[in-house]
């Protein structure tokens, strides 16, 4: 451990590092028994062609078309690379929308991401590394909202050791870059870009003032010295995936915050417990905002940790807008939050926490959407509940609830793992993005990889295994799982489960390793990661896994998107991003001839050819300007 640089870990890998998690009931195991049971290797454990007619009572009136176009692709698939670009498909085109460091406002104009740009223009321009994003279509303009997950330290900091911040004006400008953008964009004969100086243009940052609603709003573990109330709360961290209510609000994510905390001395006993849970230690994930912003140091705001780790609703329509944490939908590492409505119009939210052997939750409302009506309360008034899957192939959603946990509900809301366990949820292998499909009643999630799963983490890199590789055990792969609730509605306590996918290499590995039958050469990938579904019924996957094209992932190239049909298990290759990036967040223009893809943490020189690699928003179109999903 000590000899690690931790600045060249990602989040996921200091966490695994510093916080080696049990691993009980883990759901490696229930999935290795039903598929030696069921012989999932000889295909997808299918629901199968039923899948679609499941949902036939929830579809709507133009779904039926959407459905048949389903059964095949509108695209002719590509190869792997391993270059430094971007590639689609033949017929399609892509361009750069948006680059970290492009400014929002005239005011920014000539910010420079080599010199590490002013920290006073910081919270003036496109942040970095984007990820979750959503568009909102508003008096005929198009918005968008777009998280940044995180900074790379060492290029926005050129002049400190290692990207360490050496002073509060350091510290103010990596939180300025993080956070989320909402912005204008239009498109003309040249393509899309920023309607630079639009009044819809904002930067949401590490610094936003912030309301705290829901059942947990007010309690003590949410009061600090400067809020005594525990319900006005300083910005948003660490912002991984996206949602979108149906009253058209963007919900943004709040992933691996532990990693901006870290204490000056002694830390509350009584704290501990939740501390450890939630990775929160002594010295953060190399950040440094404890030496300089009091409000990071847990020794002197042990709450503060408590006030992030939420879902955030933010309204794109109104810049003056204070966006919201939501207590309701619990706190702990969000990936994204999928929302849909059950027959009855409750509010349901899917939501995994990325983290090596935590849980699957759900949302459900006790009120009722309405269109039009009012939305208080829609995500915060209700039942959370955890995931437990069977061997049977049946699941159970389990509430937390102070019956079934024995915890007051702010803290099951606040301390959600604890009471996950407490209940015997299912350990997973990292959910990653939840998808539910438009045109059945089932919802997806990444289960994006656990290599270190059945191996004894050790202090110097957990390089040994101690039973032995196993290929289920040391899954580097991931899998995408399913379910589809009983009697096709998300509200309901329980539902089936099968894999859609089992990543793996068939032409390295004969065993489990070599994944699920839908698997080929033409189509490898691994760490499945961003998901979505698109109005055709198509799910669209995208990775964010090992790049080395060597080896286990051998003819995988780059990082990349595919698009799957859920039906036949078909799934088809569309873009390759560059060398070392991560493909992470994808949605639609209103008029469903772009698609929006965001490009994380590229390597080279991309897309520029020269200079600093910058994390960028790309926009995908068709050569007839026909729909792309
Ligand atoms: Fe931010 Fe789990 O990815
Ligand atoms: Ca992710
Ligand atoms: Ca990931």
């Amino acid at each position: 451990m000590n000899d690690i640089d931790k600045t060249e870990l990602s989040a996921d890998e200091w966490d695994e590092l510093t916080f080696p998690r049990a691993e009980e009931n883990d759901f490696d195991r229930v999935v290795d028994r039903a598929i030696s049971r069921r012989g999932f290797l000889g295909g997808v454990l299918a629901f199968g062609s039923g899948a679609a007619a499941m949902g036939a009572g929830l579809m709507s009136a133009t779904s039926a078309r959407a459905q048949a176009a389903a059964s095949r692709f509108p695209f002719t698939p590509i190869a792997a690379q391993t270059d430094a670009t971007v590639h689609v498909p033949a017929g399609y085109g892509w361009q750069v929308v948006a680059r970290w460091g492009d400014p929002l406002f005239s005011d920014a104009d000539g910010y420079d991401v080599a010199e590490g740009g002013p920290v006073e223009k910081s919270d003036r321009v496109f942040g970095e590394n984007t990820d979750g994003m959503e568009t909102f279509s508003f008096r005929g303009r198009q918005l968008i909202a777009i998280n940044h997950e995180y900074t790379n330290r060492k290029i926005n900091l050129p002049a400190a050791q290692k990207g360490t911040p050496a002073n509060a004006g350091d510290v103010r400008k990596l939180q300025n870059l993080q956070g989320v953008t909402v912005m204008e964009i239009a498109e003309d004969d040249n393509g899309w870009a920023i309607v630079k100086d639009s009044p819809f243009n904002r930067r949401i940052t590490h610094n936003t003032p912030m309301r705290l609603v829901g059942p947990a709003a007010g309690h003590d573990l949410l009061k600090t010295d400067a809020d005594a109330t525990g319900t006005r709360s300083l910005g948003t961290m660490n912002n991984c995936g996206s949602g979108k209510t149906p009253w058209g609000t963007y919900l943004t994510c709040e992933e691996n915050v532990n990693g901006y905390f870290g204490a000056s001395g002694a830390t509350a006993q009584a704290l501990e417990a939740g501390y450890r849970r939630y990775g929160i230690g002594p010295d953060g994930w190399g950040y440094d905002y404890h030496k300089w912003d009091d409000r990071f140091d847990v020794s002197k705001n042990p709450h503060e940790p408590h006030r992030a780790g939420w879902v955030v609703e933010i309204d794109p329509t109104d810049p003056e807008s204070t966006p919201v944490k939501h207590t309701g939908l619990g706190r702990f590492k969000h990936e994204n939050a999928e929302v849909v409505l059950a027959p009855d119009g409750r509010v349901v939210v899917y939501m995994g926490d990325d983290e090596r052997g935590e849980f699957l939750y759900k949302f459900v409302s006790n009120g009722t959407y309405v269109p039009g009506g009012a939305t208080e309360g829609l995500l915060d008034d209700g039942t959370l509940y955890a995931a437990r899957f069977n061997d049977d192939q049946t699941g159970e959603w389990l509430a937390l609830t102070p019956e079934t946990t024995g915890m007051e509900l702010a803290e099951i809301l606040i301390f959600a793992r604890m009471a996950a366990s407490k209940v015997g949820a299912t350990t997973m292998d990292r959910p990653e993005w939840i998808s539910a499909n438009p045109n059945a009643a089932e919802a997806y999630c990444c289960l994006t990889n656990n290599k270190n799963r059945g191996v004894k983490p050790n202090a110097g890199g957990d390089d040994t295994p101690v039973n032995g590789p196993n290929p289920r055990e040391t899954n580097r792969y991931g899998q995408i799982v399913r379910w589809r609730p009983q009697g096709g509605d998300h509200a309901a306590d329980g539902f089936d489960w099968d894999l859609y996918v089992m990543a793996g290499n068939p032409t390295v590995h004969d065993d489990a390793y070599a994944g699920s039958a839908n698997v080929n050469a033409g189509n490898l990938f691994n760490s499945p990661d961003g998901m979505a579904f698109d109005s055709s019924g198509l799910v669209w996957i995208q990775t964010d896994g090992k790049d080395s094209n060597e080896g286990d992932f051998a003819g995988m190239g780059n990082n990349q998107m595919l698009a799957g049909d859920p039906v036949s298990g078909e799934i088809l290759r569309f873009l390759t991003g560059p060398k070392d990036c991560e493909v992470t967040g994808l949605t639609w223009s209103a008029d469903r001839r772009t698609m929006f893809v965001g490009i994380q943490h590229p390597g080279g020189s991309w897309p520029d050819g020269t200079g600093l690699p910058r994390s960028s928003l790309v926009a995908i179109k068709r050569a007839d300007n026909g729909l792309v999903g």
